[in-house]
């Protein structure tokens, strides 16, 4: 589908939701795909084991553990662009090597992105427990945000879920179910 407007022409038949951990990358991305009826997957969940294990026992992944799971994620994108099936996947894809895994023709990035006040803020309201602030701040510091050459568009994470996913769908000319 293509979307013209704002943006110019966007070809997207797989969004990669992506931004910093608690922007709120799950939530806008299930909305979007509920809205317009594509298949939604969750990033997160596409890790190997041997990550997964790490994670567990607290160990941070380094990129030479992303790279399998990013590969992961790009077959997802391929076989959803392969098939004519569109899709929307969540993955953190901070850095821009990771989003050149992910990157295609018919891929759109579209990244939640917020402060760390805003970020920080939420989740402690949510949760009664402040996100670690090391975390936040460092996925902030890994953050390289989508460049002009990019196909992306830019969310601003300080609405509900709802003028988000309304967004993302109107900039993107997408049709609703
Ligand atoms: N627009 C919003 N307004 C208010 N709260 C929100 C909004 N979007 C998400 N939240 C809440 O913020 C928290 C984090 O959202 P979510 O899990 O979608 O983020 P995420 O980017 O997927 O995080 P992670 O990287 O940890 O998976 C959740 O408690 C969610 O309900
Ligand atoms: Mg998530």
């Amino acid at each position: 589908m293509t979307g013209a407007g704002s943006e110019g022409v966007l070809d997207a038949r797989v969004l990669v939701v992506m931004g910093v951990s608690g922007s709120g990358k799950s939530t806008v991305a299930a909305t979007v795909a509920e809205r317009l009826g594509w298949d939604f997957a969750e990033g997160d969940a596409m890790h190997p084991q041997a990550n997964v294990d790490k994670m567990h026992a607290g160990t941070p992944l380094t990129d030479e553990d992303r790279w399998p799971w990013l590969e992961v994620v790009g077959g997802w994108v391929r076989e959803h662009l392969g098939s004519g099936t569109p899709g929307v996947v969540t993955c953190s894809a901070l850095k821009r090597s990771y989003r050149d895994v992910l990157r295609a023709p018919g891929v759109v990035f579209v990244h939640v992105a917020g402060s760390a006040d805003l970020i920080g803020g939420r989740m402690a309201q949510r949760t009664g427990h402040f996100m670690p602030t090391s975390l936040l701040a460092s996925q902030l510091a890994t953050l390289e945000v989508p460049g002009p050459d990019e196909a992306h568009i830019t969310v601003a994470a300080d609405r509900t879920p709802d003028e988000e996913a309304d967004e993302v769908v109107e900039r993107l000319g997408l049709a609703v179910r």
